[in-house]
C-alpha cells in the first residue's frame, strides 16, 4: 500500500483514481514521515521537512514556487504537475478582469450599491454615475500577453475575439517559435517594445529566478499613461513600490491581480482577487486528475 498525504483540498474526482487497498490517503500532519507521495495545491512546502519515504510531490496546478525543487532534486523525489490543466478557467478569469477594469465595472457597481433607491428621484442618482464610470472599448486596443505557454497563447485568442491587436513575448521561448504557437500574435523580441505599445498588458510567465522582478521600474515606467496591467502569473514578477507610484500617480487605469499585497490592494485603480485563477470545479477536477494519473503511473511503474 502507498500512503498519500493530501496538503490542500483535492478533487474528490482526482482522489477516487488512488482507491484501497492500493493507496491510502491521509491529512494528518502526524504521519507526513510514512507518505510515499503528497499532493498539494498551492500550500507552500519550502520548509516541509522531506520524509524519507517521499518518492514524489503532485501539484495540481501549474506553478512549482511552492515546492523546494532543488531540495526535492537532491532527496531523489520526482515532483509532477498539471500544465495546461487550469488554462480555460485562467483565460476566462482574465478576460473577465480586463473588461471589469476598461469599463470601470467594480466601482461602478458599488456605486449603485451605496445609493438610495428609495429616494424621490431614484433615476437622477442612476445618471450621476454614468458620465463617472464612464470606460474604454478594447476593440482596437493593443494588448501585449507577456508569456506564450498554454495560458498566454488562450488569452491572445479570446483577446482577438474581442477585436484586439495582440503582442507577444516569451522570455524562455524563441520568436521563430512563438509563432508557430500562433502566428496571428505580433511577436517582440524584446520586453521594452512590448510594453511601450500596449494599452492592456497581462502577464503569464511562471515564477523563475529569471522572472522575479521583471516588471521594474524602469519597465514600468514605460507602459503608455492610461494603460491596465493584469497579473494573474504571481506576484513577485512585478516590483511593487514602482508600481504603486504610477498607480498614486494615475499613470495607469487600473492594475489587476490575483495576488492581493498589504500595499497595493486598499488603492482605488487596483482590483485583487484571493487566487482565484483556478478556482472552478473543471479546472480543479482536471488538474487534479491530470497529476494523479501521472503520479499514478510513476508509483506503480516507475515512469
Ligand atoms: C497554478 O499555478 O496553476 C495555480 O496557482 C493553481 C492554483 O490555484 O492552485
Amino acid at each position: 500500500m502507498k500512503r498519500i498525504r493530501v496538503l490542500n483540498q483535492i478533487a474528490p474526482s482526482g482522489l477516487a483514481l488512488l482507491g484501497e487497498p492500493q493507496y491510502r490517503i491521509f491529512e494528518e500532519s502526524g504521519e507526513q514521515e510514512d507518505a510515499e507521495a503528497i499532493l498539494v495545491r498551492s500550500a507552500d512546502m519550502q520548509q516541509l521537512e522531506i520524509p524519507p519515504s517521499l518518492l514524489a510531490v503532485g501539484r495540481a496546478g501549474v506553478g512549482v514556487n511552492n515546492i523546494p525543487l532543488a531540495k526535492m532534486n537532491e532527496a531523489g523525489v520526482a515532483v509532477f504537475n498539471a500544465p495546461g490543466a487550469n488554462a480555460n478557467a485562467v483565460k476566462e478569469l482574465v478576460m473577465a478582469a480586463m473588461l471589469m477594469a476598461a469599463r470601470n465595472l467594480y466601482p461602478a457597481a458599488e456605486f449603485v450599491r451605496q445609493l438610495d433607491l428609495n429616494s424621490d428621484q431614484p433615476s437622477k442618482l442612476v445618471e450621476s454615475g454614468k458620465k463617472r464610470f464612464s470606460g474604454f472599448e478594447l476593440a482596437g486596443k493593443k494588448l501585449g500577453v507577456i508569456g506564450l505557454g498554454a495560458i498566454g497563447v488562450k488569452v491572445a485568442n479570446a483577446a482577438f475575439a474581442l477585436g484586439m491587436d495582440v503582442y507577444g513575448y516569451d522570455p524562455v521561448i524563441s520568436v521563430h517559435h512563438a509563432w508557430h504557437l500562433n502566428s496571428a500574435v505580433h511577436q517582440c523580441d524584446r520586453l521594452e517594445s512590448l510594453l511601450q505599445k500596449c494599452d492592456v498588458v497581462t502577464v503569464h510567465v511562471p515564477l523563475l529566478d529569471s522572472t522575479r522582478g521583471m516588471l521594474n521600474e524602469e519597465r514600468l515606467n514605460l507602459l503608455p499613461t492610461g494603460a491596465i496591467l493584469l497579473n494573474f502569473s504571481r506576484g513577485e514578477i512585478v516590483v511593487e513600490e514602482p508600481l504603486k507610484a504610477l498607480l498614486e500617480q494615475a499613470k495607469l487605469h487600473a492594475y489587476v491581480t490575483d495576488f492581493p499585497s498589504a500595499g497595493l490592494a486598499h488603492l482605488p485603480q487596483v482590483l485583487s482577487f484571493p487566487h482565484l485563477g483556478a478556482s472552478t470545479l473543471e479546472a480543479e477536477e482536471q488538474s487534479a486528475i491530470q497529476v494523479i494519473r501521472n503520479l499514478k503511473a510513476f508509483l506503480e511503474h516507475g515512469i
